[in-house]
């Protein structure tokens, strides 16, 4: 009886030690499929207009500060479960997968999206059309 007890003690710390490492070690593609793909789909197409593709609109965004900045901003990201580095390495991989473009960036960093968390925005749809606007 103790020994069966002390042996459920003994798994549940082993298991508490290792859930977070198995979090930790989610692919950038397993984030992306388990917290992202319910509204950008599959293979990044979105579903226009309300969720805007990941894959063309893209040009517009990563090649000028204030649409990288936008990436970093919006409610998806702001949220996205994980460290900042997690979190920048998932857009980092989403660029890589999905824009059709030049795919030559620089890539997000751990600090970018650090920048982005203390400044979410209160109006990601009015933002978008103002930012698209300018181009
Ligand atoms: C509930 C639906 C939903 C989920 C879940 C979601 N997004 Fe989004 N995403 C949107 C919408 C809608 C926009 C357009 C901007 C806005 O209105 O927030 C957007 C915009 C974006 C953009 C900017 C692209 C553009 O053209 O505006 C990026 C980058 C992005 N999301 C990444 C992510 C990531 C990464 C995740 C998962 C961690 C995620 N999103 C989860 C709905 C979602």
């Amino acid at each position: 009886m103790l020994r069966s007890l002390l042996g459920a003690i003994v798994a549940s710390a082993v298991f508490a030690l290792l859930a977070p490492a198995a979090v930790a070690q989610m692919s950038p593609k397993f984030r992306f499929l388990q917290f992202c793909v319910g509204c950008h789909q599959y293979d990044g197409t979105g579903l226009p207009p309300d969720v805007p593709s990941l894959r063309d609109d893209l040009s517009y965004l990563i090649g000028s500060p204030e649409g990288r900045d936008f990436m970093l901003r919006v409610p998806g990201v702001i949220g996205a479960p994980g460290s900042a580095d997690e979190v920048a390495e998932l857009l980092n991989w989403i660029v890589k997968s999905f824009y059709q473009g030049n795919a030559d960036f620089t890539p997000f960093t751990a600090a970018d999206v650090l920048s982005g968390r203390e400044r979410p925005m209160h109006d990601p749809i009015q933002e978008r059309l103002e930012l698209l606007a300018g181009n």
